[in-house]
Parts: structure tokens; C-alpha cells; sequence
């Protein structure tokens, strides 16, 4: 029998599983690629703004994502904490996705707005001087450094080649934009603008 076969030859069977699986695979992951839901932007999301965009490298790099995610599930508790719940067609911009699944700190997809830009700024060089319980670092050096507008052009030309709907006059801005601001500017900016559209777009 061929079942028999398959059974008895641990290596052919190894072979058919890995097959079987990446089918199951493909069968769901390739519809996503295509589908308008997940790859056309969500009502009023927009590319990122060249000093938001710098700040969004910049929460990379400090590594923010290792406390905080960027997605509200379907859930009351959270949806009655945070906000309206993430949808795929907010994160077509962010390459790479922030959603995350760890959360020593709170979920930020909907931080945009709660606080002031003064708070934030407090809040990042020293979170225990307006939230005394916090074990969030601080990092103080973000408004030493100045963002470096060598790199925005570039970075904004490698997104408008994966069909980020950036402008001329956007590129040409884009110095401009980020010349003189701080590390910490452009941080604040990022955070202010996270989850905003949708919140205001919501009932
Ligand atoms: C070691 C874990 C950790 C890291 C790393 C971390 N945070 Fe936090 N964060 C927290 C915790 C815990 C809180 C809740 C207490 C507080 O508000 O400080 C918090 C709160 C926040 C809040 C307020 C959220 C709210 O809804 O009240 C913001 C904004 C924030 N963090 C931004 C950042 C940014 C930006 C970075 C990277 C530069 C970062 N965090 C890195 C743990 C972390």
C-alpha cells in the first residue's frame, strides 16, 4: 500500500509534511497580498511626515518595541482601554510593522493626542518625574543629538520605490523638514501622530 510506504520511509514522510504544510501556508498568506483590506491605507493615513518618519527610525533603534505594542485587539478590555481596535490598512506605512505582542508598558497605536509634546518631553528624559511608579528607562540623550537630514532623502526615495505615495515636493522638503530638530522632536512627533486618524474617525 502507499500509505504503508510513507509510514515506513521517515524521510519521504518528512518531504510530503514540509509540502503540506507550506501549501497551508501559501493558501493563507498570499490572498493577504492582494487583498484591498489589508494593503490599501486605512481613511486618512497618510505617509509619514519627514520628521515623523525620523522619528519612527529612532523609536526603532531605542528599541521602544521591546515594551510596547502598536496593536488594540478586538477585545472590551482593551478596545474600552486604548480605543477603536487596530486595523491592517492603519500599518501599510510601516514597514516594519510595530504591532508587537510585548507589553511591559502600555499598547501606543492610540497614544497620539493624550498627552502634550511637554509631557512626552518629560516623559522620555525621565518617565518617573510624571509617572513615579514607572520602570520605563529614560533616555536623556535624544535631545542632545540632532537628526541627521543626510539620510531622510534616501529613506523617503527607497519608500516612494515600494509604492509609498510620496510627492516631489515631498522629497524636496524633506531636508528642510528635519533640519535642526532634535531626536526628541522628532520622537514626540511620532508618538503624536500614532493611531490618530482613525480615532478621530471613529463614532
Ligand atoms: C523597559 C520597558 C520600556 C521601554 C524599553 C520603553 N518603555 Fe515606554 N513605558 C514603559 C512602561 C512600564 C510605561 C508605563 C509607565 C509610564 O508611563 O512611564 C511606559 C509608558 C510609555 C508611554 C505612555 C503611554 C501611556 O499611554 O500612558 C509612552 C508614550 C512611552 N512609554 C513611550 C516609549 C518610547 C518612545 C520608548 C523608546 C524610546 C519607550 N517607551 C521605551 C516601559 C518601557
Amino acid at each position: 500500500m502507499k500509505h504503508e510506504l510513507i509510514e515506513k520511509n521517515i524521510g519521504l514522510m518528512a518531504v510530503l509534511v514540509v509540502l503540506v504544510i507550506a501549501i497551508g501556508g501559501l493558501v493563507e498568506i498570499v490572498p493577504l497580498m492582494f487583498q484591498a483590506q489589508t494593503i490599501q491605507p486605512a481613511p486618512g493615513v497618510t505617509p509619514y511626515a519627514p520628521l515623523r518618519l525620523a522619528g519612527r527610525d529612532i523609536y526603532i533603534r531605542e528599541g521602544c518595541y521591546g515594551c510596547h505594542s502598536q496593536m488594540v485587539r478586538t477585545l472590551a478590555s482593551e478596545t474600552l482601554r486604548y480605543g477603536p481596535y487596530s486595523t491592517a490598512g492603519e500599518s501599510v506605512y510601516d514597514r516594519p510593522f510595530q504591532w508587537g505582542s510585548k507589553r511591559t508598558g502600555p499598547d501606543l497605536a492610540r497614544v497620539g493626542g493624550r498627552y502634550s509634546d511637554d509631557w512626552h518631553r518629560v516623559h522620555l528624559k525621565n518617565p518617573r518625574n510624571v509617572v513615579p511608579e514607572s520602570n520605563m528607562p529614560g533616555y536623556p540623550w535624544l535631545s542632545q543629538a540632532l537628526v541627521d537630514p543626510d539620510q531622510i532623502e534616501t529613506k523617503i526615495k527607497v519608500l516612494r520605490l515600494m509604492g509609498h505615495p510620496y510627492s516631489d515636493a515631498d522629497l524636496q522638503g524633506a531636508r528642510a523638514a528635519v533640519t535642526g530638530q532634535t531626536e526628541l522632536d522628532a520622537v514626540v512627533a511620532y508618538l503624536q501622530g500614532l493611531g490618530v486618524t482613525p480615532k478621530e474617525a471613529a463614532p
